[in-house]
């Protein structure tokens, strides 16, 4: 296991001693590769996945598995298992539609404002006003989906295959980007990290937008380009940005990001169940394993997510 470093293990084997006290769970650096059934990892070492010969299944201790797999010796023929608790797509939507009534109340603004004791009053626009796009309709976008539906935002969304999901117009494939993109007063990327999402976030994008859209990134920050994002801003393509994730992370504590007044940057907080919760999903997983039944949500090499 390598997912928090030795403090992250002791929390985890705490709370799978006590979930599933016939594992026995060792620290990734101390256990014998040779000895290795299951490994839960975040960014393991390259190579090292490679060198457990008996190794049955990999759990990522996130739903995005990007650090696991740029390992040039990941071993793809072994399954890996992405983390999605049922609490994680709740989490996830919980944090967009924070992030979206946030840039509709102009949340930073206020917060500029009040830091200087000013009483700046404005109005704004509401809910029904502002299309939501949502990039990536897997599980945390088809929660989030719904419950943005359910504060009253019109939502679409843009996916590799066609979901249908209630209410949701969806704009399948690279082809229908451009009519995506057209009616997108807000966009929110979702999207796992692979080769063909990579810098997606840019100004070609952003110029296919309406005018002064809002932009919510909670996927990997490999998706945005940073000095596109905060030119947007300057210069008014985008009217606001709210961002989880950055590349790398954490975000250098000079760079200029941090001080937008239009951008409010989150620690790559978005979705993170509690290790409790996490662990409950792993001993569950690997139960199901032993009895011959295999988690849903297992990595694609082909897809790259
Ligand atoms: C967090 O980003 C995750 O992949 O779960």
């Amino acid at each position: 296991m390598k997912s928090g470093g030795r403090a992250g293990f002791e929390e985890w084997l705490e709370h799978l001693a006590a979930l599933a006290p016939a594992l026995r769970v060792q620290y990734w650096e101390d256990a014998d590769p040779a000895a290795v059934d299951y490994a839960l990892v975040w960014d393991p070492e390259p190579g090292r996945l490679a060198a457990m010969p008996g190794l049955r299944c990999i759990f990522g201790a996130g739903a995005g598995v990007d650090l696991i797999t740029r390992d040039p010796d990941f071993p793809r023929h072994i399954p890996l298992v992405r983390m999605t608790p049922p609490g994680a797509a709740q989490r996830m939507g919980d944090y967009v539609c924070w992030a979206a009534l946030h840039l509709l109340r102009q949340g930073r603004r206020m917060a500029l404002s009040q830091a200087r004791a000013v009483w700046e009053d404005f109005s704004c626009a509401s809910a029904p006003d502002i299309r939501v796009g949502i990039m990536g309709l897997g599980v945390m976008g088809a929660r989030a989906a719904a419950m943005l539906q359910g504060l009253g935002f019109p939502v679409h969304g843009w996916s590799r295959s066609e979901k249908r999901l209630p209410g949701v117009t969806d704009f399948v494939g690279e082809a229908a980007l451009d009519d995506f993109l057209r009616v997108s007063d807000l966009v929110v990327c979702l999207l796992p990290d692979t080769l063909a999402t990579q810098g997606i976030l840019g100004t070609a994008l952003f110029a296919r937008l309406p005018r002064g859209a809002l932009l919510i990134n909670a996927g990997r920050g490999r998706q945005q380009i940073l000095p596109d994002i905060l030119a947007a801003l300057d210069e008014g393509q985008l009217g606001g940005a709210v961002l989880d994730v950055f590349d790398p992370e954490p975000l250098a504590a000079d760079d200029p990001a941090w001080g937008h007044p239009l951008l409010t940057i989150t620690p790559h907080v978005a979705s993170l169940p509690p290790r409790r919760e996490r662990a409950a999903w792993v001993a569950g997983c690997i139960a199901g394993i032993e009895a011959g039944h295999w988690p849903e949500k297992v990595y694609n090499p082909g897809l790259g997510y």
